[in-house]
């Protein structure tokens, strides 16, 4: 913890107030550890219920974390400020930044010529009475999701893949109640399930999806839903295989206890196909993203399932946001009805498929196995991240620590991708087998 920073408060609303103006202002940063809560009780002359009460308030909004013999922390990217965490500080000036696991933007498809045709025939503006999901696009993505065997149910769309998660667990879960999510997982749902005040499960990831005795483990521990990434799966680039799947799909068949969330996020950007786990239990719902293949900042993502999570999903949309704006709509309908966009988004997916083979290949010509079976990310394993980070930080590339996706996985970074090119590949290798393998320091042998 920050020496300078002060905790005050004689009451709980007090000191997590406190707390809370602390982590906004960065005084007390990602990571910083906070007092034992009787040593703070003793500093502020407060019973330790009181100074317990409030560090539970800031651990169900996701403020804080505990942890065992580490205490209380601040977690790495607490939800009340847009700042950076402090595991991921801006790369040098000169350094390749491969931390950011986003597409490349000279693959993705240009918007200009769609949103100029839209402009051209956009008539008045549609009113809050006629607006909703236009239908056009209901049926174009169903037609999409029916050629890769994802089960006809409700649709609605959503501004986004994690939105969409946050509404399916809003509306099925209550705080406190366990969500089992893969482990390692997307930095972004860990963070979204800390905020809804919501406990995870870890299930252990390979290359062919969450494997089948976490997943039984989650359910035999609580697990009142469950998150799976179809396909490039971040930050380990696993995908669900038929294998995988027919096992899944058996494990959890007819449950009705449990909500099964599937995030197709990679969408058309795979280059592996899809083997749905969709509609294996009662309650289930299957979100396919827009933000790969043509850029996040389009936030849409189609949402099928069964009639009751859908309707909830949508009927609370409807009393809040009300509906995502028909404008994007229209312009993800002329996208996906475009074949020159189609074939921008295969020809993409195959450079991003040749940019990760060539780094896996690289790395196994330096005895290292790294994952990366689809997707824009490769996961290489190493002893120690901070060492690792730092000594290709130093190397000049700039790689994500994979703190910020693991629960109890092994250590390892995470390598985005999607910008490498052809040359870059030997010099990396080399700078990451050298950060996996850190010459020991001299001094006595052991
Ligand atoms: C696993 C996963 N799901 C979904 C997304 C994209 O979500 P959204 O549609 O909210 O942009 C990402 C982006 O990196 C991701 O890694």
């Amino acid at each position: 913890m920050s020496a300078r920073y002060q905790l005050s408060g004689t009451t709980a609303v007090e000191i997590s107030a406190g707390i809370e103006s602390g982590i906004r202002t960065g005084a007390l940063s990602p990571g910083a550890a906070l007092p034992p809560v009787r040593a703070l009780a003793a500093d502020l002359g407060v019973s330790p219920a009181t100074v317990a009460r409030a560090y539970q308030e800031l651990r169900q909004r996701g403020l804080l974390v505990t942890a065992g013999r580490l205490g209380t922390r601040v977690r790495p990217r607490p939800p009340v400020a847009a700042r950076r965490s402090a595991l991921r500080p801006p790369p040098l000036p000169g350094a390749r930044d491969l931390s950011r696991g986003e597409p490349d933007r000279r693959l993705l498809p240009p918007l200009g010529p769609h949103l100029a045709a839209l402009a051209a025939d956009t008539g008045p503006s549609v009113s809050y009475s006629d607006a909703g999901v236009l239908p056009e696009l209901a049926e174009v993505a169903r037609a999409r999701l029916d050629a890769d065997g994802v089960p006809a149910g409700e649709l609605t769309i959503t501004g986004g893949a994690l939105d969409g998660i946050e509404r399916l667990l809003g509306a099925h879960l209550r705080p406190g109640d366990a969500v089992a999510v893969e482990d390692p997982g997307w930095a972004n749902l860990l963070d979204l399930v800390a905020a809804l005040g919501l406990r995870p499960i870890g299930v252990p990831v390979d290359d062919e999806g969450p494997m089948v005795a976490g997943v039984a483990a989650a359910l035999a521990a609580g697990a009142r839903a469950l998150v799976v990434t179809s396909r490039a799966q971040n930050p380990t680039g696993s995908a669900v295989s038929a294998e995988r799947a027919e096992a899944l799909r058996a494990l959890l068949a007819g449950r009705r206890d449990l909500l099964l969330i599937e995030d197709d996020h990679a969408a058309e950007l795979a280059r592996v196909p899809l083997y749905p786990l969709a509609g294996a239990t009662a309650s289930w719902a299957f979100l396919r993203s827009v933000s790969k293949p043509f850029g996040p900042d389009l936030r849409l993502a189609v949402l099928v399932g069964d009639e009751t999570t859908v309707a909830r999903v949508a009927g609370r949309t409807r009393v809040g946001a009300g509906w995502v704006s028909t404008v994007l709509q229209r312009l993800v309908l002329a996208l996906w009805s475009d074949p020159a966009v189609d074939e921008l988004v295969r020809r993409a997916a195959q450079s991003y498929e040749q940019r990760r083979d060539g780094l896996l290949t690289a790395l196994a010509e330096h005895g290292l196995r790294a994952h990366g079976r689809s997707g824009i990310n490769v996961w290489l394993p190493v002893p120690d991240e901070t060492s690792a980070v730092t000594a290709l930080r130093d190397a000049g590339w700039a790689v994500a620590p994979g703190a910020l996706y693991r629960i109890a996985a092994a250590p390892a970074v995470r390598v985005t991708v999607s910008s490498l090119h052809a040359d870059d590949l030997a010099p990396l290798a080399a700078a990451l087998a050298h950060a996996a393998n850190p010459t020991p320091p001299p001094g006595f042998p052991t």
